[in-house]
């Protein structure tokens, strides 16, 4: 196991060269199997969820090269339609892998994925919709079973809009006999970013951004070179940890409308935020004020995937702040490691309440999942002394360089063999 060892208290200042992000490119190589022609995906982040995902694309027999930040795929000779426990044990989010299994050979088997860390995450949305579009699904001994003699369009609507029951159902849908009308689907920018390279091999969807998707089934789907869109998570990470440390940084190749409410809170912290085209610029003083609250919604809510980390910002800010998690229940583990750090806060069920403190202080801390680990790393980055944040397996599953991307920044950060 590997850790961090870091000095906090460090200015940071530059650019940040983002990743493809990563909540796109994976339901992008679950559509690389939709066709058996080369798909070519660019400038694909190393980070282990990707490498998990090009995993089980190998065990469906697809050939998989990724080189050069380019991963392709080559999935004519693909024949198994099952994805083993441990992988969908490792990565959750396979499971929309199930719609393009469906589409290929309508057949699929996978192993329940788990709840995680941050939550049961059930996949009752994910199941419901297949069913509608003519699968049969069984469960028996953790896994589940579907099938069909063919995929139907048909109108579905989500009570809740789910990124990954939206993109399941665009891969179940897209080559389905008919259209469909998807109502209530997830807005998020990766729902349109999947719609343009599903587009892009021959797909006729309309709509990703909005609530009402409609998917007019095709006969066929070509091959495509793709350069998914940047990370805003990633961007969005490291825009915080500039606020936390003070300086200035600059993302590029992001459109700002994809953080609008993240921005709109590092302004009520007290930042200076400029934006232009495709560049995001942060400049802060390191004292900030607390967001009174901040609330995690769908898009173009304020994401979930960022609430770690702004409440690590609101922790060494001045006065309080409630911070309220409306999309997974257990997502606060990760605040008794801040209060390791010195925070002050009081978690009760979807609720954490921040009085902020002056400064934080370095401490030996655990990371328990992504998002909780890349909060710690921010705290680290801005408290008084040397901190340890150890477990780096979850940041290494979103953060491609995270040291060296930090380092370029000027913080004082070293990975150490445990
Ligand atoms: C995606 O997860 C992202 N993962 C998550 O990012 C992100 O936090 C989440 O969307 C919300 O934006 C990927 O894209 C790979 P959901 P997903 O379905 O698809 C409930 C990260 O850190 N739900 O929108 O699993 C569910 O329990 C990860 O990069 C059902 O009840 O999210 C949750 O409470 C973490 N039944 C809520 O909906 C279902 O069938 C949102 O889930 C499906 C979901």
């Amino acid at each position: 196991m590997d850790k961090y060892v870091i000095e906090g208290g460090r200015k940071l200042y530059g650019t940040i060269a983002l990743q493809s992000a990563k909540n796109s490119v994976l339901p992008l190589l679950a559509a690389s199997i939709l066709t058996e022609k080369r798909v070519t995906i660019r400038e694909t982040p190393q980070i282990t969820d990707v490498l998990c995902m090009i995993q089980i694309l190998r065990e469906l027999g697809a050939e998989v090269r990724f080189s050069n930040g380019n991963v392709v795929v080559e999935s004519a000779d693909a024949s198994c339609h099952e994805i083993s426990s441990v992988l969908t044990g490792e990565l959750r989010s396979s499971v929309f892998m199930l719609g393009s299994l469906l589409t290929r050979f309508h057949r699929a088997l996978i192993a329940y994925p788990g709840g995680c860390d941050i939550g049961l995450r059930p996949i009752d949305m994910h199941l419901n919709a297949l069913k509608q579009l003519g699968v049969s699904i069984s469960e028996r001994d953790g896994c589940i079973f579907c099938e069909c003699d063919k995929l139907r369009g048909a109108d579905i609507l989500l009570d809740f809009p789910s990124v990954g029951a939206t993109e399941n159902i665009l891969l179940a849908a897209v080559k389905a006999e008919g259209r469909t009308v998807l109502t209530g689907a997830a807005k998020e920018p990766e729902i349109v970013d999947l719609q343009n390279f599903l587009n892009a091999m021959g797909a006729k969807i309309s709509g990703a951004g909005t609530d009402v998707i409609e998917i007019e089934g095709v006969k066929e789907l070509g091959g495509v070179s793709y350069k998914p869109m940047k990370d805003r998570i990633e961007a969005g990470t490291y825009l915080i940890a500039c606020a936390v440390c003070g300086g200035e940084v600059e993302t590029t190749g992001l459109t700002p409308d994809n953080l609008r409410l993240l921005l709109h809170k590092l302004r009520e912290n007290g930042c200076k935020i400029h934006t232009k085209n495709d560049k995001i610029r942060i400049e802060s003083c390191g004292r900030l004020k607390c967001n009174r609250r901040i609330e995690t919604m769908p898009f173009p809510g304020f994401p979930t995937d960022l609430q770690a980390q702004a409440t690590a910002l609101n922790a060494g800010a001045e006065g309080g702040a409630l911070i309220v998690e409306n999309l997974f229940e257990t997502r606060f583990k990760y605040v008794p490691e801040l209060q390791k750090m010195g925070a002050d806060i009081q978690v009760k069920d979807r609720h954490a309440f921040v009085r902020g403190v002056k400064r934080l202080h370095g401490a030996s801390v655990v990371a328990g999942d992504l998002r909780g680990g890349a909060a710690l790393v921010i705290a680290a980055l801005g408290a008084e002394g040397r901190s340890e944040v150890l477990d780096l397996s979850h940041t290494d599953r979103g953060y491609a360089d995270f040291r060296g991307k930090l380092k370029k920044l000027g913080a004082e950060i070293k990975r150490v063999r445990v």
